[in-house]
C-alpha cells in the first residue's frame, strides 16, 4: 500500500473538519445545515458512493466537467501511459507534438471560422484570453455580454458576468463592459453601432437558469457583429463537448464564431485544461511579428497531462458515441419530465437541450402565502425544498441554476442510462408532490437552512 492510500484511509474521515479549519468554514457550515455533509468514498461514471456504501446519482456533474463520466478508465489509462513515457513536454523554448495534435483535433471539430488554438487551464482563463486578444485584434476597448450570462470569476471574466451576487464587493471591475438583454437584437445593434466594441461574448445556452436562446437570436447577433466589425465569441465552456447533444452547441444554429472558449469537460474531469479557438484573422492581428510571438500564454497551460486528457476525452466522446447519447437521453429526460408541468401547479416549465436540463417552479396560480413567505426570506428557496429531499431521500445530487431563482438544474455525465433518467424523473415526481403541499416540517427546515446559508449561499448557486 502506498503512502497516498494510507493517508486517505487514515485521515479521509476528517475531510469536513479539516476543510473547515484550513479552507472554508462557512461552506462546511452550509453543507452541514442542508445535510449535504456526506463523506464520499468512491466515484464512477454518473455515480458517487458515500462512506456507508450508498450509491448516489450525480446530476450536478462537477458543474459540468464530467461529460465522459467520473474516473473514466480509458482517459485514466492514457494519463498513466503519459506519466510512464516521461515525455519532454513544457520545454517552453521548444515545441512538442501533443499540444498541436490536440489543437488539430479541436479545430477539426470546430466551425471553419476558427483556425488557431491557444491553451489555458480553466474556463475563466479562456474567457480572459478572448477579452484580451479580442481587444488587441480589433483595437477596440469595449466588451458586450448578455444579461444573466456567466463567464467565470476572475476579474476580466467577472466583468462580463452579469450576476450582482458575484460582482458586488469586488469592484471596480474592468471599464468598457456592458450587458444587453438576450433576445433584443435592437439593443445589441444600438451598442454595436458605436463601432468601439471588440467582442460580444455569449453562451449558446445560458448556464444560469438554463435559458435557451430565442429563435433567430444567435444568428442575428452574429450577423450584427459582422456588420459592425465586432468579434462574435461563443462561450462553450459549459455547453461544449456533447453537453447539448452536439459536440459544440453552436452547431445547432450553424454559427461561425470568431472566438470560441472551451474548458470543463475537455479534461475528462481529471486535469485542468481549456482553450480559446480563434479565427486566423484574430491570430494574425495579435501575434503579428517575432517580438509578439509570445504575446499570450500561461506556464502550465499546454502541459503533457492536460493535452493527453484532452486527446483521450475527444476519442472517448467519439468512440462511445456520447454526443448522440446526450441528444437521445436528453430527449428522453424531457419526455419523462414534461408531464410534471401539467401534474403540479408549482411547476412552471421543463426545458433543456441534450443533457443540459432544468425545471422551473413558480407560485401556484391561485397564490400561496407560504410561497410568498419563502420568497421573502430568500428568493429561490422553494427550489431548495426539492433539491434537499432529492439528495437526502432519493440520493440524487443536483443544484439550483443560479442565485435567487426557483430553477433546479441537471448536467449529468453523458454516460447516464435509461434507468438513471427514470431514477431522476420518478424522484422529482415524488419530491415535488411533497414540496408542493409545503408541509410545516419542510418549511421549518428550509427557513433554518436559509438563515444558516445566507453568507455562503453563492457556492450552491454557482452555475
Ligand atoms: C459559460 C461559462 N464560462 C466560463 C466559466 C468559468 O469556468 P471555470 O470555472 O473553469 O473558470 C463557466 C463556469 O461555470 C461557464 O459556465
Amino acid at each position: 500500500m502506498g503512502w497516498l492510500t494510507e493517508l486517505v484511509e487514515e485521515r479521509g474521515a476528517e475531510a469536513l473538519d479539516l476543510h473547515a479549519q484550513t479552507i472554508n468554514p462557512q461552506f462546511v457550515r452550509l453543507l452541514r445545515t442542508i445535510g449535504f455533509d456526506r463523506r464520499w468514498s468512491r466515484a464512477e461514471g454518473a455515480y458517487l458512493w458515500d462512506s456507508d456504501g450508498s450509491r448516489y446519482l450525480d446530476v450536478l456533474g462537477g458543474f459540468g466537467m464530467f461529460n465522459v463520466g467520473r474516473n473514466n478508465p480509458r482517459v485514466r489509462e492514457a494519463l498513466i501511459e503519459a506519466l510512464e513515457l516521461q515525455r519532454p513536454g513544457s520545454t517552453q523554448l521548444g515545441v512538442d507534438a501533443l499540444p498541436a495534435l490536440l489543437a488539430e483535433e479541436l479545430l477539426r471539430r470546430a466551425p471553419a471560422s476558427v483556425g488557431k488554438a491557444i491553451f489555458t487551464s480553466s474556463g475563466a482563463e479562456s474567457v480572459e484570453a478572448a477579452i484580451k486578444l479580442g481587444r488587441a485584434a480589433t483595437g477596440r476597448p469595449r466588451v458586450l455580454s448578455a444579461e444573466h450570462g456567466f463567464h467565470g470569476l476572475t476579474l476580466g471574466a467577472l466583468s462580463a458576468t452579469a450576476t450582482p451576487e458575484f460582482r458586488d464587493r469586488f469592484g471596480p471591475l474592468l471599464p468598457g463592459f456592458a450587458q444587453v438583454p438576450v433576445g433584443d437584437l435592437d439593443a445589441l445593434e444600438r451598442q454595436l453601432a458605436s463601432e468601439d466594441v471588440a467582442l460580444f461574448i455569449v453562451e449558446p445556452v445560458q448556464g444560469k437558469g438554463v435559458n435557451l436562446p430565442p429563435d433567430g437570436y444567435l444568428e442575428g447577433a452574429q450577423e450584427l457583429c459582422r456588420r459592425y466589425g465586432t468579434l462574435f465569441c461563443a462561450d462553450e465552456v459549459q455547453t461544449g463537448f456533447g453537453r447539448t447533444g452536439r459536440l459544440l452547441a453552436l452547431e445547432h444554429w450553424g454559427l461561425e464564431a470568431d472566438l470560441i472558449t472551451v474548458a470543463k469537460s475537455l479534461s475528462g474531469g481529471y486535469v485542468p485544461v481549456g482553450a480559446l479557438l480563434m479565427s486566423d484573422a484574430v491570430y494574425e492581428s495579435v501575434f503579428d511579428s517575432l517580438p509578439n510571438a509570445v504575446s499570450h500564454g500561461s506556464t502550465f497551460a499546454p502541459n503533457d497531462l492536460a493535452m493527453v486528457a484532452g486527446l483521450a476525452t475527444l476519442r472517448e466522446l467519439d468512440q462511445q458515441g456520447l454526443v448522440e447519447r446526450s441528444a437521445r437521453l436528453g430527449e428522453l429526460l424531457l419526455e419523462r419530465t414534461r408531464p410534471l408541468v401539467e401534474r403540479y401547479e408549482v411547476v412552471r416549465e421543463v426545458r433543456g437541450l441534450g443533457l443540459m436540463w432544468a425545471i422551473e417552479f413558480e407560485e401556484p396560480p391561485g397564490g400561496s402565502r407560504t410561497w410568498k413567505l419563502l420568497e421573502r426570506i430568500q428568493p429561490g428557496l422553494f427550489a431548495q425544498l426539492v433539491i434537499v429531499p432529492l439528495f437526502r431521500e432519493h440520493r440524487i445530487l443536483s443544484q439550483v441554476a443560479g442565485h435567487g431563482m426557483n430553477v433546479l438544474k441537471a448536467l449529468p455525465p453523458l454516460v447516464v442510462n435509461e434507468e438513471d433518467v427514470d431514477w431522476l424523473a420518478t424522484a422529482l415526481d415524488e419530491t415535488i408532490a411533497r414540496a408542493e403541499k409545503m408541509p410545516r416540517a419542510l418549511i421549518r427546515f428550509a427557513l433554518g437552512a436559509a438563515r444558516a446559508g445566507r453568507a455562503p449561499k453563492q457556492k450552491l448557486a454557482r452555475v
